[in-house]
């Protein structure tokens, strides 16, 4: 919490209140993007506009700002030209960090670990809050369990338990102890809610849940951001159930205010309250106005004319109740107090350089790397490698080499110069090896364009004196001439987030080509991916020995490769989403319900198994675990009271290794049918070759608790659970306890 008192907050908000007229309060809930000049002509709202908003006091925010020195020049704008002072809130997307890049959020989420990802997110706020960003639209709390949404990678994957945990450790990061916290920034879980169940995968496209999935699947992240003091909550695109996100009662009144009691402000995603005309539920960009103020939808973030300019207007008109516009200014004038602003509104420009520049961003960033990525085969232990008994490395692919792909998408403010690419990573790392590379194919490209094209160097290029066949071969043979290949494929970077949805999991362009040409040369393969969903591997898991994903695992990504593919440290990241074989399966998830026939559970498509390629949770390291003595302190319980479980967690391996400890849960029977198995407990832990170590997790009420749709309320059923523990979701020592009423 900030230190200063609440009560002279909420006295200074109201005499605000009381001396501002209609056209300030709507000023104040208006949010516009100021992008910089390297943005075309300045972006779909030009500079003019902006700064003419800022001084009569008709902008209360503005997002896409990282120069200090700019942040500065419109703050100053904003504060000359309002009558009362008013700074504006200068919000950002920094997803997975400014200009240290972090791996992508799917990646921080397979590191299955809180505190790598809180001590990253925490580096990302230092460096946003040192360039004068006071807010970012992060985390990313929407469940995906349909890969072709490309906005996969912006979260934490399928898994309501896990993306919970990870919601609420991105929101300690980003947040520290509250706003106001010094070198932290409000953050603001998106997009409220549902819009990861996009129908067909398609980004923006309608959302239909039942509750029980809204309940049991969907909210619970968001809640848990909330628990961790979030301050902002931004909301999604989509209808939900037929009635728009941005104007959902129901959302933002009874769930998010009412049933969480989120005090902060709610902000639209952008120009989502113009589209409630779009959506055919508003008659025009006055009633769409007027019917977001109504259910609490406090600051508009406007790409076009700002829907909220016509809410003088309107009040004039006696459309809107002035009580309502006055509840959203409280709440966006409540968060820039707490903040500080008022007192202080400047950045200081000479420091930003500095922290920007901190040594140790780039560490951390490393390290999250190194945790975040996932093994997912390594036949006969060809990794860890022995760098004395390599000769040669070719170092293949059209992403060996690629700083921008080897960020990820949703970062702006890198510096290309500072980020190592695979191929760097092992240059450095492997001296006295000849380490050859090649890209063997070219760039990929999107049939449709994307909304990120507007910025410099984010399309890979399309090279025109690129002879395709002579690639191949040059690739090929290097591959046969050396003693390995790294071969590195995935995703462009501009193939996955916003508005990158995929009808297929192939690896694009050529590059299945290549792959299966350099393992027909003989020489051992390592295959890195590169990615932010789940690609079609079925050939690969089938021939290529090792398999090791990275993710886009940010600045400090090749050296992080490097020292897991040489055995300074072991992979030990699980997959935070099921894997599936092919994109005819999704969605999936490895918590489904049974029915019918559950001994055919894997036999659904008479084509193609339905079991997933890779099982949620899993992930391997250079060690060998094995897993014993699973005991509970007590076997029967009443429905709210709490057991442990413990578990001893063995590495029989040559190498020290982490391995994430998983517990999962399954209720036998019930006033409503569960999910085969649930995650419920989660342990990163480290062992020593030779060593073991007692786990242990508390399993209580919250861990059972589930929204019945029967009873429409979350109940205890009492029934006997199932429990097992393991290093993945297809665990299988069990065993079992009883709840009674
Ligand atoms: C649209 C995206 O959906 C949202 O996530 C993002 O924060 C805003 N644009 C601002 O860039």
């Amino acid at each position: 919490m900030s230190d200063v008192p609440t009560h002279s907050v909420d006295t200074q908000v109201e005499e605000l209140l009381a001396a501002m007229t209609p056209a300030e309060k709507a000023g104040q809930l208006t949010q516009y993007f100021s992008f910089g000049p390297s943005v075309g002509d300045g972006g779909p709202q030009r500079a003019g506009e902006v700064e003419e908003a800022l001084g009569r006091g008709g902008a209360g925010s503005l997002l896409f700002v990282t120069d200090p020195a700019e942040t500065n020049r419109l703050q100053r704008l904003a504060v000359e030209g309002s009558r009362h002072g008013l700074p504006v809130l200068f919000g950002f997307d920094v997803i997975h960090g400014l200009r240290t890049v972090l791996p992508v959020p799917i990646a921080l989420a397979a590191s299955w670990d809180p505190e790598t990802i809180e001590r990253g997110q925490a580096v990302a706020a230092r460096e946003a809050r040192a360039v004068g960003i006071h807010w970012t639209f992060a985390p990313m709390v929407d469940i995906a369990r349909d890969p072709r949404w490309g906005r996969i990678v912006e979260g934490a994957g399928e898994d309501p338990y896990l993306g919970s945990v990870v919601a609420a450790a991105q929101v300690r990061g980003l947040q520290g102890g509250g706003l106001g916290t010094p070198e932290r920034v409000i953050a603001g879980p998106k997009h409220f809610a549902g819009y990861g169940a996009a129908l067909g995968g398609r980004d923006y496209d309608e959302v239909d849940l039942s509750d029980a999935q809204l309940w049991n699947v969907y909210l619970p992240p968001f809640r848990a951001a909330v628990e961790a003091g979030a301050g902002n909550v931004m909301t999604a695109y989509m209808p939900l159930n037929g009635v728009p996100a941005t104007a959902n009662r129901w959302l933002l009144s009874e769930v998010l205010r009412g049933h969480w009691g989120f005090e902060g402000f709610v902000v639209s995603d952008a120009n989502a309250v113009r589209n409630l005309t779009t959506h055919g539920f508003a008659v025009d960009a006055t009633d769409a106005a007027v019917r977001a103020v109504e259910v609490g939808l406090d600051l508009e973030m406007a790409i076009t004319e700002p829907a909220y300019a016509s809410l003088p207007a309107a009040v004039e008109a006696g459309a809107v109740d002035e009580a309502a516009l006055d509840a959203c200014v409280r709440r966006v004038l409540t968060a820039k107090l707490r903040l500080g602003l008022l007192d202080d509104p400047y950045v200081d420009e000479q420091r930003a350089a500095q922290v920007l520049n901190d040594p140790g961003h780039r560490e951390v960033a490393r390290v999250a790397a190194e945790r975040a990525a996932v093994l997912l085969r390594n036949e006969g232990g060809l990794l860890p490698l022995d760098a004395d008994r390599l000769g040669s490395v070719a170092v293949l692919g059209p992403l060996a080499d690629s700083r921008r792909d080897t960020l990820g998408p949703w970062v702006f403010d890198f510096d290309l110069d500072e980020t190592v690419t695979v191929l760097d990573g092992l240059r450095t790392r492997l001296t006295g090896v000849d380490v050859r590379s090649a890209p063997g194919v070219r760039p990929a490209q999107r049939r449709f364009p994307s909304v990120f094209d507007m910025f410099p160097g984010n399309t890979p290029p399309d090279p025109t004196d690129f002879d395709d066949e002579a690639e191949l071969q040059r690739a090929v043979e290097l591959a046969r001439d050396s003693d390995l290949a790294v071969l590195v494929l995935g995703e462009w970077q501009q193939m996955i987030g916003e508005a990158a949805s995929r009808s297929s999991l192939e690896l694009p362009g050529r590059q299945q080509e290549l792959l299966e040409a350099v393992v027909a040369t003989g020489t051992p393969v390592v295959l890195l991916l590169l990615n932010g969903r789940p690609l079609d591997l079925r050939w690969a898991v089938e021939h290529v020995p090792a398999i090791l994903d990275l993710w886009y695992p940010g600045t400090a990504g090749g050296t992080a490769a490097a020292n897991l593919l040489l055995g300074d440290v072991s992979p030990a990241g699980r997959l935070p989403f099921t894997w599936p074989r092919t994109v005819g399966q999704v969605p999936i998830t490895y918590a489904h319900t049974t029915s019918h026939e559950p001994q055919n559970q894997g036999r659904r498509y008479w084509d193609e198994e339905s079991t997933p390629l890779f099982p949620f949770g899993f992930g391997l390291s250079y060690g060998r675990f094995t897993y014993s003595d699973l005991t509970l302190d007590r076997d029967v319980v009443g429905v709210d009271e709490t057991l442990t479980a413990s578990v001893t967690v063995a590495n029989v391996g040559e190498h020290d290794a982490d391995e994430v400890v998983q517990l999962y849960l399954h209720q036998r029977s019930g006033t409503a049918a569960r999910p085969v198995r649930e995650l419920k407990g989660f342990q990163r832990v480290h062992v020593a070759a030779g060593e073991s170590r007692t786990v242990r997790f508390a399993v209580g009420p919250d861990e059972r608790r589930y929204w019945n749709a029967a009873v429409r309320e979350h109940v205890l059923d009492a029934s006997t659970f199932d429990l097992w523990v393991g290093g993945s979701s297809t665990a299988t020592l069990g065993t079992t306890f009883t709840t009674t009423t």
